[in-house]
């Protein structure tokens, strides 16, 4: 017997003990894209064995928080959130709660939550995510608590069901775990080596999402950049993109998230070639202060990195390009963050996310000294204002200008308007007029409010993707 065959057949065994009693399912996602893509396969394992989807928390038979660690924000958001799980089973005897993702797999988590977190039922990890109808079915039969978590993974089963969140978008992970090692970062510890699915494999997925009605698929990986090192036959990632961009029925593309030291020429030229790859490259910077970005262990300078930006504007003007930046990491100074606002601003980033530098234990910077909180918020205030301005000055470059929106659902403020994006990724409201989500239109971009377009339809495209 495979192991997916295994872990169907304990979908199929769970079942006999869940269908026909109601049960309810609930799931919080933590942190980024693949955890996401996690929770759907969580709930289509879930929907298989005769669970209903809960409308909240306290509804739940079975409560699950998918974490992240990737900050120490997101830890103590979920110790919050058990606080709040405690209450809710007080109430409701019977429900599980269970935990899995990036968090569990660090020791003294696991530790915490063992002694001090009597009533979670079931935990596990991000390597053996797949055997989570096994591990429910043991804690549904046996009674007890089950814990299970692994150090590195073994297989990859992308095959069991899933429940996707959007019926016309959908995440596919190319690739798992990552081998850079940035000195701040936890994820190479709690995802493991860097590991590349086959191309095929991949683009079977793509190809079946597509006759499934999904017009918008991203390729997911911690680096994509680097994906195809280590398959036995080379795959590379822009032709991965090219292939997929290929697929009839898909009509859009995007990827997450780019390496700056890894992204090819080719790839550049991939997107230019190819009008379905978004025009969005989200292109994390971190620092703009060479000294601090090779203490970081990102293998590019400032220089290389504008140099990177320069080209892509060349080849592809239309691009919007997002960034992430790290402040206050160890030993960094007010002449590094200023580094930082001259990139910023020579960049000309249409958005991004400004962090904190957040001390994650085992990494190598962990170990060096860390900056005072004060001088660190001082400085995360500058980088923050740049990136508004920058952006404010970005975001009306569409405003006037007719373009392909994919229209995403009702508008949540205001039902007779319609939300959708645009290839660069901005969000556009316009007044409906019966277009279904999954729809592509073109809508004139009438007036930008930051980070946000309000429009009206033009036509439909007619795109046939
Ligand atoms: N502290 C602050 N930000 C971090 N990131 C990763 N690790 C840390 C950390 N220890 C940010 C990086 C990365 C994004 C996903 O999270 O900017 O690109
Ligand atoms: Fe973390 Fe760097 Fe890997 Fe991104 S590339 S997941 S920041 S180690």
């Amino acid at each position: 017997m495979t192991e997916l065959e295994r872990q169907k057949e304990y979908i199929r065994k769970a079942a006999g003990l869940v269908q026909g009693r109601g049960l309810r399912y609930f799931v919080v996602t933590f942190g980024c894209q693949m955890n996401e893509r996690d929770s759907e396969k969580i709930a289509g394992i879930l929907e298989e064995m005769g669970y209903l989807p809960a409308l909240q928390e306290s509804e739940a038979d079975l409560l699950l928080y998918n974490t992240c660690t990737v900050r120490e924000h997101a830890d103590k958001r979920l110790y919050g959130r058990l606080g709040v799980a405690k209450q809710i089973k007080q109430d409701r005897p019977g429900m599980l709660i269970a935990l899995c993702g990036c968090m569990m797999q660090e020791a003294e988590v696991r530790e915490k939550i063992r002694t001090s977190y009597p009533y979670v039922d079931l935990i596990f990890g991000t390597h053996n995510l797949y055997r989570f109808a096994e591990l429910l079915y043991e804690r549904l039969s046996e009674g007890r608590r089950v814990v299970e978590i692994w150090e590195e993974h073994r297989d990859l089963l992308e095959d069991l069901p899933k429940r996707r969140k959007y019926p016309f978008k959908s995440g596919v992970n190319i690739m798992v775990g990552c081998n850079n090692f940035c000195s701040y970062c936890i994820v190479p510890y709690v995802r493991g080596r860097e590991y590349s699915r086959d191309p095929k494999e991949i683009l079977k997925e793509v190809e079946a999402l597509a006759e499934d009605g999904v017009k918008e698929v991203m390729l997911l990986g911690q680096n994509v950049n680097s994906y195809g090192k280590g398959l036995d036959r080379p795959a590379d990632f822009s032709g991965l993109l090219s292939e997929a961009a290929q697929i009839p029925g898909i009509g859009r593309i995007r990827f997450m998230t780019s390496h700056p030291k890894d992204l090819s020429p080719d790839l550049i030229h991939v997107i230019r070639d190819h009008e379905k790859i978004a025009r969005h490259i989200h292109l994390p910077l971190q620092s703009g202060s060479s000294r601090i970005l090779s203490a970081m262990n990102r293998h590019y300078t400032k220089e290389a990195y504008l140099d990177l930006v320069a080209r892509i504007r060349e080849e592809i003007p239309e691009a919007a390009i997002t960034t992430d930046i790290i402040v206050g990491f160890p030993t960094e100074t007010e002449k590094d963050v200023d580094d930082t606002i001259d990139v910023i601003r020579k960049a000309g980033f249409d958005g991004a996310f400004t962090f904190q530098y957040s001390k994650r234990t085992g990494t190598p910077a962990a170990l060096m000294e860390q900056l005072p909180r004060e001088f660190v918020q001082e400085q995360f205030d500058r980088v923050l204002k740049c990136v508004q301005d920058t952006a404010k000055e970005r975001a009306g470059r569409f405003t006037g200008r007719i373009m392909e929106v994919l229209v995403e659902g009702v508008n949540e403020k205001d039902p007779a308007m319609l939300t959708g994006r645009i290839s660069q990724n901005h969000v556009v409201h316009f007044p409906g007029e019966g277009q279904k989500p999954g729809e592509f239109i073109e809508v004139s971009l009438d007036e930008c409010h930051g980070f946000y377009y309000t429009g009206h339809v033009v036509k439909p495209t007619g795109k046939s993707c």
